[in-house]
């Protein structure tokens, strides 16, 4: 076996990278000379807007002074006027007509279900029902139950408060508040709470009762997101064990089979009326949505009688290209067609932004001239989650971007995939909402009737369970196969046997000390492992800044006409051995120059996306705090050492060991669990192709393609993945081959280290 262990030992002297480190560092001293670029204009197109927002800005920053403080007194709350506008359009809201009603099922049931279509005022006005008929008082300091009302994504949630604070006419964060991954605005007043489902499910680890909530309202039932199926489950067994809490489930859908999950729950309908909507089909197939899309705006805005746009994309990346474009068509009409505003939501957007959707529509340039109009362009968050008044038109490429997992072989994929029929009604009914409106759908009807489910899966069913099986432990619930209710076991099996690859589970499937560090970060468990295991790499600083990074995705904005002098600032941040190398270093710089809010010229020249990274630090701080509960140790490795690229590749091989491709003789990449056939995705700052690559996620469009890759060595693969993990788990392949080997050269390595540990115990001496 020597000549194996020589070829080995010259195989991996060649690749050392302490070696490419130090031209590295010299390459990039020279590109730090390079004078800056400026973006003019860069603030006007959103690049960075920030300048007026407050210096400890949050994530999600509710300071009202960056909307407008138009309609605002000097504390903060409504004006007079505002406020008595905005009661009087709550009026009208269709709920209102049956708050008696309402409150009179909820006095004598533990549990109802409210269906209403989206606008009828479910979200804002239902919490505040239940706080009049529970007389929670708002003024007192310390109240002694809460009512907590779930949302499915952060956007939504915020939102809401903001809303309900306004109406309330309070400071959202005191008697409203909001509580989301990474950010909670709450204080001691607070005596309504909207947070994210997957927050409530994160309380109950703390609490598992869950004694601080009167009342709780599980909102949006109809998205069916994995946190809500889990929590209804769970909740069930809180409402046996708390006869004092109740819980209101609210849907834009009726679901029957709740009613009967929660034992014949009542059901009460909210009565909306609801307009016409003239549905159009393309003559034929569309395969360039974006472009379809856009023209579609265009001409509505040009022909059709007034009353806003919204446009369904997928990607926020799109939506952003859309929403130039868009203007840049518009603007080429000059006089001939009115102002428009133009506005996009996904869910990610902070709140100052989000705010502008609700505005209404600009008004003509001149008195008789052609008429102003919104246009929202917007990805499935305005679907439900948020309800936008006024829209008159719908426009349905009939996609959408979801998460995809393949149990069989246990990856999950980020894909774009044609609508539901169920979805597609619901974007529909939207333009019928305050007026009556038509959808235009750029898919053929054959389509709508042919080629797709009638239903979108729920996301239980499409998931990797890893993370809730995480949490369902930790809550000690008994039975996870009987309680998880799925109609097959084969996910569940597959998270159960990551959660034990990982270290999280023992032999006996309860959880490991490792495994309840785990459980309290609100990450994936992968990451979680990563960031707990850290400090044994000696990295615990950069790895906490990568997994902040991870968190934050469209960290660079460029407009078209600045491609080029893109790529010479992408270079001042590139390092070539892994993306993730890449992440830590805009980070670090990002810190570095970032000193005072007020002067953000370091991001405007080097495209950097201010919020982003913002909200990157936001989390990193909230990683940080979860560190120290857990009494991790912080610890740095030296930028310039030769041990910096390895500690820290190895510390995301000990979370990301699952998720390894194999560049093959075929010059394609396959992954080693599942056997897939994957690509570098465009967007990778890797030099080159190397032999094998740990990525962070798959995305699948056109094709499979891997984001987020690092340069990584077999050897560290076999050395930090548990004993024979690759070789017990994957299907043959050349990868498979060559980590066999890897494994046999490790055996001789340790043979070869016992032996000289021995001759060296018996020198003997002199
Ligand atoms: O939950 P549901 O879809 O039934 O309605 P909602 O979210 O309670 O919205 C009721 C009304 O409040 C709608 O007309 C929304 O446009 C409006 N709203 C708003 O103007 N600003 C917000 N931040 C949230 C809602
Ligand atoms: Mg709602």
């Amino acid at each position: 076996n020597k000549p194996v262990l020589l070829v080995f030992l010259c195989f991996s002297l060649a690749r050392s990278r302490s070696l490419k480190r130090v031209t590295l560092a010299v390459s990039g001293f020279w590109f730090w000379g390079d004078a800056p670029i400026r973006v003019p204009g860069a603030r006007d197109r959103g690049i960075s807007m920030s300048t007026e927002r407050k210096r400890n800005a949050r994530l999600f920053d509710v300071d009202r002074s960056s909307v407008s403080s138009e309609g605002y007194s000097l504390d903060g709350k409504l004006d007079s006027q505002r406020h008595s506008d905005i009661l009087q359009k709550r009026e009208t809201l269709p709920v209102r007509k049956q708050k008696n009603e309402f409150l009179d099922v909820l006095k004598k049931n533990q549990v109802i279900i409210l269906v209403g279509q989206t606008g009828s005022g479910k979200t804002t006005q239902i919490p505040q029902f239940v706080l009049e008929a529970f007389e929670v008082e708002t003024s007192v300091k310390r109240p002694k139950m809460m009512v907590a009302c779930t949302q499915p994504c952060p956007v939504a949630a915020v939102s809401a408060s903001q809303r309900v604070a306004e109406e309330m006419n309070v400071i959202v964060g005191e008697e409203v508040g909001y509580s989301i991954c990474f950010e909670d605005n709450i204080s001691d007043k607070t005596v309504l709470k909207y947070l994210t489902d997957g927050m409530l499910l994160r309380e109950a680890m703390a609490k598992p009762l869950l004694e601080m909530y009167r009342v709780i309202i599980i909102d949006e039932a109809h998205e069916r997101t994995l946190a809500t199926s889990v929590l209804f489950g769970y909740l069930k067994l809180v409402l046996g064990m708390r006869p004092d809490l109740k819980l209101v489930v609210m849907s834009a859908t009726v679901e029957a089979k709740l009613q009967d999950y929660f034992d014949g729950a009542p059901l009460m309908k909210i009565y909306c009326v609801q307009h016409p909507v003239d549905i159009f089909y393309t003559m034929k197939p569309e395969s360039d949505f974006l472009g379809a899309t856009i023209r579609s705006v265009v001409e509505i805005h040009q022909r059709e009688e007034p009353g806003d746009i919204l446009a369904f994309l997928t990607r926020q990346e799109e939506i952003e290209e859309a929403c130039h474009r868009i203007s840049e068509e518009i603007g080429k009409l000059g006089n001939k067609v009115g102002p428009v505003e133009i506005v996009y939501l996904h869910s990610t957007l902070p709140p100052d932004m989000q705010q502008k959707i609700f505005e209404p529509a600009p008004p003509p340039l001149v008195e008789d001239g052609p008429p102003g109009r919104k246009i929202v362009v917007s990805t499935i968050t305005a679907e439900t989650s948020l309800s936008i008044d006024r829209i008159a038109y719908v426009i349905d490429p009939g996609v959408v971007e979801q998460k995809f997992y393949d149990s069989r072989v246990g990856v999950e994929f980020l894909m774009v995939s044609p609508v539901s029929r169920d979805r597609a009604d619901m974007r529909a009914s939207l333009a019928g909402r305050t007026v009556p409106g038509k959808c235009f759908r750029l898919y053929t009807e054959r389509s709508y009737n042919q080629d797709r489910h009638g239903q979108t899966d729920p996301e239980i069913l499409r998931s990797n369970l890893g993370s809730i099986v995480l949490i369902l432990k930790k809550l000690e619930v008994p039975d996870l196969r009987h309680f998880m209710n799925l109609p097959a076991e084969e996910a569940l099996t597959r998270a159960l046997k990551e959660l034990s690859d990982l270290g999280a589970l023992d032999d006996k499937g309860n959880l490991t000390e490792l495994g309840n560090m785990m459980s309290k970060f609100p990450l994936d468990p992968q990451m979680a492992k990563m960031l707990v295991v850290s400090p044994g790499f000696n990295c615990s600083n950069e790895i906490l800044s990568i997994c902040a990074m991870l968190s934050a995705k469209f960290l660079f904005l460029v407009p078209n006409c600045f491609r080029e002098g893109f790529d010479k600032v992408k270079a001042r941040f590139v390092d070539t051995d892994g993306d993730y190398l890449t992440l830590l270093n805009v980070y670090n710089e990002f810190k570095r120059n970032i000193i005072a809010e007020e002067d953000l010229s370091w991001c405007d020249t080097n495209f950097i996306n201010y919020s982003v990274l913002k909200s990157a630090q936001n989390v990193r701080q909230h990683l940080v705090q979860c560190m120290s509960r857990c009494g991790i140790e912080m610890c740095r490795t030296y930028l310039y050492g030769p041990e910096y690229y390895d500690n820290i590749s190895k510390a995301i091989l000990a979370g990301y060991f699952m998720q390894v491709a194999h560049l093959e003789c075929t010059g394609d990449y396959l992954t080693v669990k599942g056997n897939q056939y994957v690509h570098l995705h465009p967007s990778n700052f890797l030099g080159g192709k190397p032999e094998w690559v740990v990525y962070n996620e798959i995305v699948s469009t056109s094709m499979n393609f891997i984001r987020t890759a690092m340069d990584v060595r077999g050897e560290w693969l076999v050395d930090i993945a548990p004993p024979r993990y690759y070789l017990k788990n994957f299907p043959n392949s050349e990868a498979k081959q060559i980590l066999e080997l890897l494994e046999k050269w490790k055996e001789e390595q340790r043979k070869w280290e016992r032996e000289e540990s021995k001759n060296k115990r018996y020198v003997p001496r002199k």
